[in-house]
């Protein structure tokens, strides 16, 4: 099985050239523990995003080919020792990583909406799923973390500059009775967003540190797609209650969530579960429904990967226009139905949380 892993590894070129990562002597060790296959690369180059190309390809590649095996890659510094950036987590080993996560004072949750893909409807079911909490009397915040796409700004039709605070701390602003803060907010409309990953993994954690958030029951992040370094370093740094992947049913986003949600576990993050979007696609004429992107493949997906799925949500074009007016469709009280499945969302979060922090009562 070693060498099968091998030969896989040696389809991959190192960006930029001919030749494979095997052949490059960058695959530092290969190891089989269980269901869990572990490869380490030693990849000796400043280049960031070089390194994590190869690390995604090799997460994708391997996952692939051993659906049924956890994969955990992690990027060791040339002398065999893991670098801070991307170690994998284990539970109960002496030098965690991720020891230094702190949890929010004043915050009792923090759920990041995350996706491996762009454009499956995260910032969507971030904004729905966060006035559907504040309904239900929930202390609500929701914080647009995409630096490169913010999208808060439209899809609750606000841009006001926040204000900040003597102690230099930004105050988000109110909307539909929740908080809410936006890189968006502060950068506008027009800046060019041209940060660098280690820059933005820098900015984000200061933008996180510094908002006044007062007194929270729930927090919800709206991340930007895949699992790059805002990912990075926002589960290295806070403790979140739990992420929830966002998949829509086509093979390919669902190769993604298999990436998204290893990454939160690799980081002790627990993955609450799965949402599918765009399910089925209801006729605005008739109201039929039909399976335009084919069928289950989010039930599937979150069954192998013993997750639950909290919630089929329908293509349907009065999200898209709802969205575009900056007023959520969760808030149109006479679509009864989707306003249904936020809300049903939301309760089902509710419960889970509750069972979560149970459990850790009891442990
Ligand atoms: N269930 C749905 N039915 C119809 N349109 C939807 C649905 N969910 C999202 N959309 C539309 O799909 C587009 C992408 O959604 P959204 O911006 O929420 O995705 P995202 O995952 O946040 O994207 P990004 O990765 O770029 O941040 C938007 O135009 C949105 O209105
Ligand atoms: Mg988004």
């Amino acid at each position: 099985m070693k060498s099968k892993i091998i030969n896989l590894l040696r389809q991959i070129q190192y960006p930029g050239y001919d030749r494979d990562i095997v052949s490059f002597g960058m695959v530092s060790a290969v190891r089989l523990e269980g269901k869990s296959i572990q490869i380490d690369l030693g990849i000796k180059s400043s280049n960031e995003s070089n390194k994590q190309n190869v690390h995604e390809s090799v997460q994708k590649i391997i996952s692939e080919n051993f659906s049924d095996y956890e994969i955990i890659v992690n990027l060791v510094d040339v002398d065999g020792k893991q670098s801070a950036k991307t170690a994998s987590h284990h539970a109960h080993s002496s030098n965690d990583p991720w020891a230094n996560q702190t949890k929010l004072p004043q915050i009792n949750h923090v759920i990041a909406i995350a996706s491996g893909k762009g454009g499956v409807g995260k910032s969507t079911i971030a904004t729905n799923l966060a006035i559907a909490l504040a309904e239900k009397k929930f202390r609500v915040g929701l914080l647009d973390l995409d630096v490169y796409g913010p999208s808060m700004q439209v899809l609750l039709g606000e841009n006001k500059q926040p204000e900040i605070t003597d102690e230099q701390k930004i105050l988000p602003l109110t909307k539909y009775g929740m908080k809410i803060m936006s890189f968006g907010f502060l950068i506008g409309d027009k800046s060019p967003v041209i940060w660098r990953g280690p820059m933005v993994a820098k900015l984000v954690d200061q933008f996180f540190n510094d908002i006044e958030w007062g007194s929270l029951d729930y927090l919800i992040l709206d991340l930007p797609p895949g699992t790059g370094d805002v990912q990075l370093s926002l589960v290295q740094r806070v403790k979140l209650t739990g992420a929830i992947v966002i998949t829509t049913p086509q093979d390919l986003s669902l190769a993604d969530v298999r990436r998204g949600a290893d990454m939160f576990r690799q980081t002790n993050t627990p993955v609450l579960g799965v949402i599918e979007n765009m399910s089925n696609f209801i006729c605005p004429h008739c109201g039929n429904s039909s399976e335009i992107f084919g069928h289950g493949g989010g039930i599937a997906e979150s069954a192998r990967l013993n997750l639950p799925l909290l919630a089929h949500i329908p293509l349907l074009a009065d999200i898209v226009t709802s969205s575009d007016a900056g007023k959520p469709i969760v808030l149109n009280r006479e679509l009864v139905e989707i306003r249904r499945v936020f809300m049903d969302l939301a309760e089902s979060i509710v419960k889970i949380v509750k069972q979560q922090e149970e459990q850790n009562h009891v442990h």
